[in-house]
């Protein structure tokens, strides 16, 4: 016979052992309440529910552990400058989860140096991070070179972030070293992660490339005519983050109806073009707590994608004064303000 745990503080312990079920129990003669992981207890105790078990890797969606060689559907986003440090992807890979170096802001020679460290300690078998692409509007030639730069390390994964359209950096990237494997499927090489809170800039990633950058890609002998060819008939990304109002850049909206609109248009995009592989939708913005991650997989999150609060690991590349001030902080000491490099945008 086990004990019926009926004790709040006792209760809590068992509460937090996820990963075994739980039993709910009621006692016929004093309506008292209790918990207890087995069914094996005295005979007045009727069991009412059970919690079944609970383990994070079944949460969001297998897919995506299996394409991205990964436990857990959890991802670090990218943050500037090295917030999300080469000693965050490193633990973060070790752990089996996925987590994009902030390399945003970075001079080229450090981001290869960052890309070279990660490599040496993570070795080529280990694909399981990546490095952040932002769109440059202003600097079109130092996002090519960062292309370059993914490409000549074989960075198979990329976190593409305050993108407004799509454009050649970005679908070079995608469709270099597309293939047909032995049974006839299309294969990736390079995987685009896009964050976006634009349904119409979804579209864009969530449809094949325009037709006229495969072109000009092939006449300058970036892609191969199999590349582009192989191309058009996937969409461009597979692994879509909606971003709600966040750390990061942000258009101030609210998950809710942002990642339904997204998720709609996922289900419209993936019957019209009738894709072979599909199509995962990605929650960020706003999840710092387990309730919030909770609360994005409840929504039918494929997987999460959290930043501000990495800012204060061990491993994170921000400097000890801000990690006590952030200590400090309460919800209330937050505001928004336009990205730094959105002021000559217009961003307000
Ligand atoms: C300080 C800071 C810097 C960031 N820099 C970048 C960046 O360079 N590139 C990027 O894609 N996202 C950046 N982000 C966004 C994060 O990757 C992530 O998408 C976002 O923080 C998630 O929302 P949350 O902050 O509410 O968790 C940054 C976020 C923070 C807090």
């Amino acid at each position: 016979m086990s004990k019926v745990i009926c004790q709040p503080n006792e209760m809590l312990p068992l509460l937090q052992t996820i990963r075994q079920p739980l039993y709910l129990l009621r006692q016929s003669t004093t309506e008292l309440l209790g918990i207890s992981d087995n069914n094996q207890h005295d005979e007045s105790w009727q069991a009412f529910a059970l919690l079944p078990a609970l383990y994070p890797e079944w949460l969001g969606n297998q897919s995506f552990l299996n394409t991205h060689g990964v436990r857990f559907p959890y991802v670090a986003g990218a943050m500037a400058h090295g917030i999300t440090s080469v000693e965050m992807v490193i633990a973060m890979a070790k752990t089996d989860m996925l987590c994009f170096f902030g390399a945003a802001g970075m001079p080229l020679k450090q981001i290869e140096a960052g890309l070279q460290q990660i490599q040496t300690e993570l070795g080529n078998e280990k694909t399981n991070w990546g490095s952040n692409l932002i769109y440059m509007p202003n600097d079109p030639e130092i996002e090519t070179a960062v292309v370059d730069l993914y490409l000549k390390y074989n960075v198979h994964r990329v976190s593409a972030s305050a993108y407004m359209r799509v454009n050649a950096n970005i679908v070079r990237y995608a469709c270099k070293g597309l293939y047909r494997d032995e049974n006839g499927q299309i294969q990736r090489n390079n995987y685009v992660f896009p964050k976006l809170s634009q349904p119409r800039l979804a579209t864009q990633f969530m449809t094949p490339p325009p037709e006229k950058i495969l072109q000009e890609l092939v006449s300058q002998n970036q892609l191969t005519a199999e590349e582009a060819e192989l191309a058009s008939q996937l969409p461009l990304a597979e692994d879509i983050t909606v971003e709600s109002d966040s750390g990061g850049h942000t258009d101030n909206r609210p998950l809710g109806p942002l990642f339904s609109a997204v998720l709609q248009l996922r289900e419209k995009l993936s019957e019209q073009y009738n894709y072979s592989r599909p199509i995962r939708i990605g929650a960020a913005g706003g999840l710092g707590t387990p309730a919030a991650v909770a609360g994005a997989f409840a929504m039918g999150a494929d997987y999460v994608v959290t930043g501000s609060v990495n800012q204060s690991a061990v491993e994170s590349g921000l400097s000890e004064d801000a990690k006590k001030m952030l200590a400090q902080a309460e919800v209330t000491d937050m505001a928004i303000t336009p990205a730094a490099d959105m002021f000559e945008l217009g961003a307000k």
